[in-house]
């Protein structure tokens, strides 16, 4: 496991065995400069132990990233847990889950993720503290509404980067993917004069998204070479290859899901296309903000929104740092992540 190209020094990663209740468990804590480690679980069917560790080290170090240019003091982590969330998901697992979290003191938050839901994160609260997301007086509990409007400020800086405008009226956005967060992106879109072209695996979706905002609906593949200003990936990773990124049309790639490029070196392809792109990671953090406020017992919903809407500015400060420093927005991300971990301070958010 020390050998896995994800490893990158990560502080504890913890393997959880309970196989009277099924539960084959990672959860990988990299690094706790900034607080305790925040990030969600994620119950998916992994071939083998090494492909579940090799998520669980990639993302954990994502969200350490996040949390830092989000301005959280939390830093990153993730746990997965190894199965099919429809069939082997049983409480019994969902509480010696829990009792693994607890053991670790709060070291480590857990919250929402792929296969774990808001019941889901119910049931753990009921045996540890350390999750969040469960949402306190009716309010907080789904992150996308949050992730949608963190998106729509960046991607708000990333217009103003790539083509020198304020107003986004008129602008032609394809968004791939028409589920909790990219529905609620279309929204904010279609709010500002965006025109939009729409793909989802679902086609009632994608009706729903022509009925209530005109949009134009493409097909789940050719969303990504569609004649767009802006392509927002609401779907799932890895949807931007070499061949997808040979045919795109869009000059700002910008949206919410996790790992849209095949490979990180696809950054570098997208940059000498002319293409500019926005790393997941500074987008979508809108959720984990939430998480983390409701965390902290500090839930108020227009101090949210301030942060939430401050991703804004954060991706301008990327943008330029890259262009300053001629790289790409991903390396410039990661660079001012890594300096406020030295710093031991994550990213000054308004008050
Ligand atoms: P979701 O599961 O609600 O929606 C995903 C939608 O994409 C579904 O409607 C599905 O039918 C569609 N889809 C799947 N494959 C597709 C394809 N090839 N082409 C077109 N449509 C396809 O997921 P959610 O919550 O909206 O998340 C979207 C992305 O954003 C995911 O990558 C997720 O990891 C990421 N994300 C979500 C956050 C949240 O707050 N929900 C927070 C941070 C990241």
């Amino acid at each position: 496991m020390f050998d896995l190209d994800a490893f990158d020094a990560h502080e504890d990663v913890l393997f959880v065995a309970r196989p009277e209740v099924g539960l084959r468990a990672i959860i990988a804590i990299h690094d706790t400069t900034l607080g305790p480690a925040m990030g969600g679980i994620r119950m998916w069917r992994y071939p083998n132990a090494e492909a579940a560790a090799t998520d669980a080290l990639r993302l954990s170090r994502t969200m350490t990233m996040k949390n830092a240019l989000a301005g959280l003091a939390f830093g990153g982590g993730k746990s997965v847990i190894m199965g099919d969330a429809r069939a082997d998901k049983s409480p019994a697992l969902l509480d010696a889950f829990a009792d693994a979290i607890e053991r670790l003191g709060g070291r480590y938050v857990g919250a929402e993720d792929v296969g774990i839901g808001l019941e889901d994160v119910r049931r753990l609260r009921q045996r540890t503290a350390h999750v969040s997301g469960v949402g306190a007086d009716g309010q907080g509990g789904d992150p996308s509404p949050w992730t949608a409007r963190g998106v729509f400020a960046g991607l708000k800086a990333a217009v103003r980067a790539a083509f020198g405008r304020d107003d986004l009226a008129g602008l032609v956005v394809g968004v791939q993917g028409l589920g909790a967060v990219g529905f609620k992106l279309c929204a904010h879109l279609h709010r500002a004069g965006c025109r939009l072209v729409v793909a989802d695996l679902d086609p009632e979706r994608s009706d729903a998204a022509h009925a209530a905002f005109g949009a134009t609906v493409s097909g789940t593949d050719a969303i990504l070479v569609e004649p767009v200003d802006v392509l927002a990936p609401c779907a799932l990773g890895g949807v931007l290859d070499a061949a997808t990124i040979a045919a795109m049309q869009a000059k700002v790639v910008a949206g919410a899901a996790n790992n849209p490029l095949a490979r990180e070196a696809d950054a570098e392809a997208l940059a000498a296309r002319g293409v500019l792109y926005v790393p997941d990671y500074v987008l979508n953090a809108g959720g984990v903000i939430a998480a983390a406020m409701e965390h902290a017992g500090t839930m108020d919903e227009l101090a949210l929104r301030r942060r939430v809407d401050g991703i804004e500015g954060t991706v301008a400060d990327i943008l330029a740092r890259a262009e300053r420093e001629d790289i790409t927005p991903l390396a410039a991300a990661d660079r001012q992540a890594l300096a406020m971990l030295a710093r031991g301070q994550p990213r000054r958010h308004a008050a």
